[in-house]
């Protein structure tokens, strides 16, 4: 693995789908060595509060320009300081980190994310969409403006449902009633779930009935973000011991880990 502890320079910061975070950041190395799954630590300020950085996956890269993005959700003072961040200021930046997901030996596959928990796939669509893998999204919000990154997934080819709690787009109501029939009809090698537990129980689901292999993105308390202070420990399913989400993961086949 390939890591670099330095800064990134802010190119763009919008707030977009109702309140959420998008950073465009430059940092060659991250740009060129970033794989889908993978994440970066990252510090909206140059302060000692909060001390550590927090983990965000990287949404996408555009290698050429040396940049990547991140999609953030708001959620307490280390991701609000990242609000006010002008372009020019550089951040405290660490990554790529954790293990690379490789999609290349399926033929089919489907993500079910909701909310920010879409950010976590997009790289990971966009690889298997230029590999010509079939691929299915499935993404869900509670309203129309929250569905996170769906620009990302209108892609040729692509079957793209989404579902709102509200009903102001797409299906009203619970989008795995989508992905079961789907499944039924198109046996996608396997899916992908982030950003719901009761999407990671319901993927679990149809791995445990032998429907499809079942992949799930987990999260962690991270501060050390290699391996080394073990704060992201998830236990093992049917195995003694823990995987570290940042070293093993954070992406983990469902049926090895023990659901939060
Ligand atoms: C590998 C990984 C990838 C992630 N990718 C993204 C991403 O792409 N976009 C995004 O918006 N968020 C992502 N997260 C979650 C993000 O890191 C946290 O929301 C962020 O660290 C919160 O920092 P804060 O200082 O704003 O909040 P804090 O003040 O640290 O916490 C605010 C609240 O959120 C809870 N919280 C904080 N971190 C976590 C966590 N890891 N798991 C569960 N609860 C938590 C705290 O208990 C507290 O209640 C990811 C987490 C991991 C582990
Ligand atoms: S964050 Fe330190 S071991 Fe995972």
């Amino acid at each position: 693995m390939q890591t670099d502890e330095l800064t990134a320079r802010v190119v763009k910061n919008e707030i977009r789908y109702g309140g959420y975070i998008e950073l465009t950041l430059r940092n060659k190395a991250i740009a060129l060595n970033a794989q889908p799954g993978q994440f970066v630590l990252l510090k909206g300020h140059r302060g000692l509060s909060p001390i550590l950085g927090r983990p965000f996956d990287v949404a996408d890269t555009n290698p050429e320009r040396g940049e990547f993005r991140l999609v953030i959700k708001p959620t307490g003072a280390g991701t609000e300081l990242m609000k006010s961040l002008s372009p020019g200021t550089e951040v405290p930046v660490t990554g790529p980190l954790g293990t690379a997901v490789d999609v290349t030996n399926f033929r089919s596959l489907a993500v079910l994310v909701r909310g920010v928990g879409a950010a976590a796939v997009t790289f990971l669509v966009r690889k298997a969409w230029e590999e010509g893998i079939k691929i299915a999204v499935f993404l869900s919000a509670n309203t129309a403006e929250r569905l996170v990154c769906r620009e990302d997934f209108e892609l040729e080819g692509v079957d793209f449902f989404t579902a709102t709690d509200d009903g102001s787009q797409g299906y009203h109501g619970n989008i795995t009633d989508l992905l079961e029939p789907y499944v039924a009809e198109h046996v996608p090698e396997a899916v992908y779930t982030c950003g719901s537990k009761r999407f990671a129980r319901f993927v679990d689901s149809l791995d445990a009935a032998g429907r499809t292999r079942g992949f799930v993105f987990l999260e962690g308390f991270m501060a050390c973000g290699v391996g080394n202070c073990h704060g992201c420990a998830v236990k093992r399913r049917n195995a003694e011991g823990y995987f570290l989400v940042c070293r093993d993961g954070p992406v983990f086949p469902v049926s090895e880990v023990v659901l939060p």
